[in-house]
């Protein structure tokens, strides 16, 4: 069993999705704290909220922001080029893992729909889509328990899609509602089944989830101890093909 978290940090707090797991956080009683670059400017964006600035850049920012914590969600992005998401949404969760300096608190990682098919995408999204596979394996590595949420296009979705559909295929295609991927996040933060599990999620036409525990066990766990998601091809790269710093985050993290 995993202590349910009473506090968690928000990293991407001032964003689409961060905002929204902010407010969804709250509804749920959890003491929030927002990962914030510019403290004065994301007042506007969350008045009323705790916030903590740091920057995934600068690894000596994020130390004092995550003491006392025992849960983080991570909805933090680049603006999509291949060096931003090498340096924010890779690097941000590097840093991050790497200044608990082996504490372990409930983590929620929000990546996308189709890391994993490798091929299917090219140009600037593969790569972009690459160094998010890279940043799940990281999670994976860390010991801690983890959720991994691979989410459809935002805000893609019609009138009574309240329906959550959770694969693990990595073969799906569909949309999710921003509140929704924001509820989905908090909801596996504070529920013992989403631990170990990755999944991508869609909305469709049909009823809102109520049994949240359920919904998350139907999910196959990730191998123990391995770095891809259970439904994931056997043709992703080996550590030893991952580029140099992917290897000497997963040898810092132990793995
Ligand atoms: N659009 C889709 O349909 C879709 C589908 C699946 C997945 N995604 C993924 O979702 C992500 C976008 O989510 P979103 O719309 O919520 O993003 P967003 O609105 O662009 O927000 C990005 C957040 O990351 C923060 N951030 C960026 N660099 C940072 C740094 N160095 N240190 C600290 N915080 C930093 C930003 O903070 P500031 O306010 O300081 O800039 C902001 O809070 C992308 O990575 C995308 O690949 C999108």
């Amino acid at each position: 069993m995993t202590e349910t978290p009473t506090s968690v940090l928000v990293v991407g707090a001032t964003g689409g999705i961060g905002r929204r797991v902010v407010a969804a956080a709250e509804r749920h009683g959890l003491d929030v704290r927002a990962l914030v670059r510019d403290p004065h400017r994301a007042e506007r964006t969350l008045p009323g909220t705790q916030l903590v600035r740091g920057d995934l850049e600068q690894p000596a920012t994020l130390t004092a922001a995550l003491q006392g914590v025992d849960a983080i969600v991570f909805t933090h992005g680049g603006n999509g080029n291949p060096d931003a998401a090498r340096r924010i949404d890779y690097g941000g969760v590097a840093n991050v893992l790497h200044a608990l300096d082996g504490r372990t608190p409930r983590l929620a990682l929000m990546t996308s729909i189709g890391v994993s098919r490798r091929g299917a995408y090219g140009g600037s999204t593969g790569q972009l889509l690459d160094w998010k596979r890279r940043s799940e394996r990281l999670v994976r590595a860390s010991g801690a328990p983890y959720t991994i949420i691979r989410p459809g296009w935002f805000d893609n979705v019609g009138p009574g899609d309240e329906l959550l559909v959770l694969e693990q295929t990595d073969t799906g295609n569909g949309g999710i509602g921003r509140d929704q991927l924001a509820e989905v996040l908090v909801r596996s933060l504070l529920t013992e089944t989403a631990v170990g599990r990755t999944f991508e999620l869609f909305a469709e036409r049909g009823p809102a989830p109520s049994d949240w525990s359920g919904l998350f066990a139907a999910l196959a766990a990730d191998p123990s101890g391995g770095l891809d998601a259970v439904g994931d091809p056997s043709s992703l790269p080996s550590v030893a093909e991952e580029p140099d710093v992917v290897q000497q985050d997963l040898g810092r993290l132990g793995h």
